[in-house]
């Protein structure tokens, strides 16, 4: 089939190279000509593990190019997926781009003889491609679904990290779909693909998408608050409250004598907080959502309240540890939101940094990867000091804390730490591994405890 995508980021970029690869003739759109010029040259703007290959394959093959004429390669295309950002904006959905999406597509339907099918890729609020998306379509062609274009919303749950492997071996596909046509082509363009394809209707499958990441971001939540209580009770691990729990055949099937150790355990460690470019953007498109209809989102509400407080226990936890932190060196490694990318997008380490800068810390910066745009996000701020090798940098730090979960920071437990703090923001290690230094992390503060009937 012949697809358009809009929007050469993330989702669009690594979409249409694993449709080109499976054998579809892909042009990404992007309104940034430094972004196409780049992919036109077989060369990825953005760090995923497998993408420089597979781009170059298909570029090499024509099945794939870039472009920023979205007129000329919607002439030839049988569907077009919008795949721009939805960021938030005071702490609801902005929908811009998508509305400007929609317009362009509407003004060249004007002009147009063929169907086109219409598909929303990018995450938006439930009930946004039937209406807002369908009225703007409709208003800038003169024409009506179902005549001269068609509607569908298709949600992307590939993550960062693991984009390629995830796209290329989903879960599930969702196809939302207002017209038959639309469901056929994409019923079409995803049949190489053998999972289960779950057909609703567009708001369904919005919803779909939001409920996917409420659920899991309210899981990792709820594990932090056990995990501050845990610290405020004293004298537990929360590590063993987490195995404990964990050994409920409702979260950890036996299948055949063994523990079948399912990956939704993974957000069950507690941690500093979730980041990246969708869980906090999406709770809060959906509170607010929510809200808007009247609905307190009192969940929702609680589940960001906790994660925006989670980074600052990393500060806290270390002052009751070590005293003040003032004229303190503070090796923080990792910088990204979460290992195997390089975007720091609502990265626990920006308010992890700027707590222990506020602390009158000094602080040393290590990312593999991450370090420029961490750089930016920071706004210039020049007092982080970034370092190349974090192992070198350990003999000068008093703390060590570790942010994101690179599996080079393994090394950590075997290095002679002394009487250096070693402070697990991710749970990386079981507090006895490391070999030398001081052990902290969230959820675990070993040694005191409080009577809490008189707390
Ligand atoms: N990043 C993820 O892990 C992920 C996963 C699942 C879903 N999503 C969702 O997918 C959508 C896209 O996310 P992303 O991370 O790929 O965003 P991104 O910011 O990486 O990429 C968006 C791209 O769209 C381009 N763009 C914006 N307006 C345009 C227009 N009118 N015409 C052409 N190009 C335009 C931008 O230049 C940019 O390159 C969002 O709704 C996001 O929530 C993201």
């Amino acid at each position: 089939m012949k697809v358009s995508i809009i929007g050469a980021g993330y989702v669009g970029l690594v979409s249409g190279v694993c449709l080109a690869a499976k054998g579809h003739d892909v042009t990404c759109i992007d309104v940034n000509e430094e972004i196409v010029a780049r992919l036109n040259g077989g060369e990825p703007h953005i760090f995923e593990e497998g993408l420089p290959a597979l781009l170059g394959k298909v570029v090499a093959e024509g099945r794939f190019r870039a472009s920023s004429d979205m007129a000329a390669s919607m002439a030839t295309a049988d569907i077009v997926l919008i795949a721009v950002g939805t960021p938030s904006k005071d702490g609801a959905i902005d929908l811009q781009h998508i509305r400007s999406a929609a317009q362009e597509i509407g003004a060249w339907l004007k002009g147009a003889s063929r169907f086109l099918s219409v598909v929303v890729k990018s995450t938006v609020v439930p009930g946004t491609t039937d209406t807002m998306v369908r009225g703007e379509i409709e208003a800038a062609s003169g024409k009506r679904l179902g005549d001269a274009f068609g509607l569908g919303m298709n949600p992307e749950f590939l993550r960062e990290g693991s984009a390629v492997v995830d796209f290329m071996e989903p879960d599930r596909i969702v196809i939302g779909f207002e017209d038959a046509e639309t469901r056929r082509r994409l019923e079409e363009l995803y049949r190489p693909w053998g999972c289960e394809k779950v057909c609703v209707n567009t708001r369904t499958a919005e919803l779909i998408k939001y409920a996917n990441n409420a659920i899991l971001a309210t899981q990792i939540s709820a594990i932090n608050e056990i995990a501050n209580l845990a610290a405020a009770l004293g004298d537990i691990d929360v590590m063993d409250v987490v195995k404990g729990v964990s050994l409920d055949r409702r979260w950890n099937p036996v299948v055949d004598g063994r523990r079948v150790e399912p990956a939704i355990l993974s957000y069950l460690v507690p941690g500093c907080g979730f980041g990246g470019s969708c869980f906090p953007k999406d709770v809060q498109a959906l509170r607010s959502q929510g809200q808007s209809f009247g609905m307190p989102m009192s969940m929702l509400q609680a589940v960001l309240d906790v994660n925006k407080d989670q980074p600052y226990q990393v500060r806290e936890i270390l002052e009751r540890e070590v005293g003040s932190l003032k004229g303190k060196t503070c090796l923080v490694l990792g910088l990204a939101f979460k290992p195997g990318t390089d975007d720091v997008r609502e990265s626990a380490s920006l308010a992890i940094v700027r707590s222990l800068l506020d602390a009158g810390a000094k602080v040393l910066a290590h990312d593999p990867i991450a370090v420029s745009s961490f750089a930016r996000a920071l706004g210039g701020d020049p007092r982080p000091a970034f370092v190349d090798s974090w192992e070198d940098s350990v003999a000068d730090a008093d703390v060590i804390v570790v942010a994101t979960k690179w599996p080079d920071y393994e090394r950590l437990s075997v290095l002679p730490l002394h009487d250096k703090v070693l402070f697990d923001a991710r749970r990386m290690f079981a507090a006895d591994v490391p070999q030398s230094g001081r052990y902290a992390s969230i959820g675990y503060r070993i040694g005191s405890e409080v009577d809490p009937t008189n707390a």
